[in-house]
């Protein structure tokens, strides 16, 4: 969800372009650049893709900034899209975030007579530093200045300027932002380290409440703490160290996938292990923590919060009482930490680790002492920073927006955890997840298994309502299954526990309406089949994900032999058939409408 790049370097227009390109997979619906050329700022802005530029022609400079726009407030439109020039033409800015008083600050602007172009919240903090300025006999905008008006601003934003006297200037408090530098003195700034790989030698995450001015005169480059107005002494940290360290490759392409989607859903076959690797000491100290809790909560949202919630249920199976919170309806639980927060422990799940509902409910929970667990895909994001306790899924960059392999890491994440609660040796658990590791291999390399899955994809394109029943230890797979059918296919599917079937929406089945059911080989067997022959005796189509066939089944995809794991399997089939769906329908797998692959803003 927007994206900022911003280089000092040989062609740097150029490099913004691609870095922006880089970090397109956030999620945007418009870009654009502003750079330097002979002490004037040039701007560029266009609604879509970057790709969609074939002839773009790069003006020779050594400082520009570019951004993506997901749009929030206003339209997608040229003239919302960042960056925003002042009027006087000393900076351009872009922004990512939501300035939430925007609509007062606007009107106050608006009766001291300024004139605003685009419909954006944006615009109100150039206008904002355009008076300050002015009240200030300012012809360039200084840091007090800048920090004085982004403390009007309600709301995590992180702001970014381009200034005609050669300057980059940031203050960050809500979205992430890097800040690079290489043996050849250039210096960029970043939405996501993992971005500025190519670029960067070294790298520095800018911190909530920190102000990072880079000048281009000296390329002198300092950090200040925008509440004391002071300078803070920060270090560079080597890049291929960290990554190393997090186990990303710097591997970005598609391979002979037609989608980063299908490559992602593909890798799970080989990236479970990751989630373990070398982390038994913060597994066994993180039981620990749960063993000892008097209230044990987990936290997240989307695809993350159905993986939070199954961890949950496993936890709550282990008899410690769990509740399981998405992150947007947190409050009443808050209420819950006023009795013993400090002997609390929250486990957050997130792939970004930069997601605003998730670490808003955090940042509440930390102040009042509950122990954050996290397990985030993305080094040096804000919730690492934020957590007492922080594993790294090691699953590799996930590039398409939709969840995959990082849903599946952080559900083995939660797996391992109460098979350890419940007494299990970690080093069995290597054993038990690398076996399914090979049978997944296999289960991939089957040709019939994966082709009788591209056939129901096939028969499905045309269904605009899918209904997805699981129960117990899949009904989270379901909701997932769902989630997925819906973002990727835009098709109508929910999610239910096959219990609930007959108390409600049994009313929606009718002839060859098509039931995609989760079966398990364990007590709830009894159960789905039940639920089978009612949908059945509707009329229904029922499609059955298990290991065993049954003669009830309309359609059987066949899961691997595997009973602890089969939740993981389980889902595979969805988001299987939900990206050959959107093949078959012509849709963008990898960036689907209106989504943005790290929600930063609430
Ligand atoms: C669904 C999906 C989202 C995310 C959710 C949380 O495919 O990707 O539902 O799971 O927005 O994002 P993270 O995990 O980055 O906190």
């Amino acid at each position: 969800m927007c994206g900022i790049y911003a280089s000092y370097s040989l062609k740097a227009e150029k490099k913004v372009f691609e870095g922006l390109k880089r970090i397109e997979y956030r999620g945007y619906d418009s870009w654009g650049v502003a750079t330097l050329v002979d002490g004037k700022l040039l701007l560029k802005k266009e609604v879509g893709k970057l790709s969609d530029q074939k002839n773009f022609k790069f003006v020779e400079s050594k400082l520009s900034l570019g951004h993506t726009r997901w749009a929030t407030h206003g339209g997608v439109t040229k003239v919302n899209a960042h960056p925003h020039l002042a009027k006087n033409k000393s900076f351009a800015l872009v922004q990512n975030g939501v300035v939430e008083n925007y609509q007062k600050l606007k009107s106050e602007l608006q009766s001291d007579g300024y004139n605003f172009i685009s419909q954006t919240d944006t615009e109100v903090i150039v206008g904002l530093l355009e008076k300050e300025m002015e009240l200030n006999f300012e012809k360039t905008l200084s840091t007090s200045v800048f920090i004085k008006v982004f403390k009007k601003l309600a709301g995590r934003n992180t702001v970014l300027v381009i200034t005609s006297e050669g300057q980059l200037m940031t203050i960050r408090d809500g979205s992430p932002l890097v800040a690079g530098k290489n043996s050849q003195g250039e210096f960029y700034f970043s939405s996501d380290v993992l971005s500025m790989s190519p670029d960067a030698e070294k790298y520095m995450v800018i911190k909530s409440g920190e102000m990072a001015v880079f000048n281009s005169e000296d390329s002198s480059f300092s950090v200040l703490d925008i509440k004391t107005e002071q300078k803070i002494k920060t270090d560079f940290i080597p890049l291929e160290h960290k990554l190393d360290l997090a186990n990303i490759t710097m591997d970005i392409g598609k391979d002979s996938y037609e989608s980063y989607m299908l490559k992602e859903i593909h890798e799970q076959s080989s990236m479970l292990p990751n989630v373990i690797r070398d982390s038994k000491p913060k597994f066994l100290m993180a039981a620990e923590m749960i063993k000892k809790a008097k209230q044990v909560f987990t936290l997240g949202c989307g695809s993350a919060s159905y993986a939070t919630g199954h961890t949950a249920y496993l936890l709550r199976k282990t008899g410690i009482l769990t509740l399981a919170v998405e992150a947007y309806e947190a409050d009443s639980y808050l209420e819950l930490l006023n009795n013993d927060s400090k002997n609390s422990v929250c486990i957050v799940f997130s792939q970004s680790g930069e997601t605003a509902d998730t670490n808003e409910i955090v940042e509440l929970m930390k102040a009042k002492g509950v122990k954050i667990i996290s397990v985030v895909n993305m080094p040096g994001s804000t919730l690492t920073q934020l957590s007492d306790l922080s594993f790294m899924l090691q699953v590799g960059p996930e590039l398409a927006v939709a969840s995959t392999k990082a849903f599946l890491g952080h559900v083995l994440w939660g797996i391992t955890i109460s098979d350890i609660i419940c007494g299990s040796k970690f080093n069995d658990l290597e054993i038990k997840i690398n076996e399914f590791e090979y049978k997944l291999k296999e289960w991939f390399a089957n040709k019939s298994i994966q082709n009788n899955i591209k056939n129901i994809a096939k028969k499905l394109t045309k269904c605009e309502h899918l209904f997805v029943l699981g129960r117990g230890n899949l009904y989270y797979a379901s909701l997932e299954s769902a989630l997925k059918l819906k973002e990727i296919s835009y098709i109508h599917a929910e999610g239910f526990s096959s219990g609930e079937l007959k108390h409600g929406v049994i009313a929606l089945i009718s002839k060859d309406t098509p039931v995609l059911c989760l079966v398990a080989e364990d007590k709830n067997k009894a159960n789905m089949l039940s639920a089978i022959s009612e949908v059945k005796a509707r009329g229904g189509k029922t499609i059955v994900i298990a290991k065993e066939n049954n003669e009830l089944y309309d359609n059987w995809i066949q899961l691997p032999d595997t009973n602890d794991y089969v939740f993981l399997s389980s889902v595979i089939p969805a988001q299987l058939i939900t990206c050959f769906m959107a093949v078959e329908k012509g849709y963008d797998v990898d960036k689907p409408r209106n989504l943005a692959k790290s929600v930063t803003v609430k």
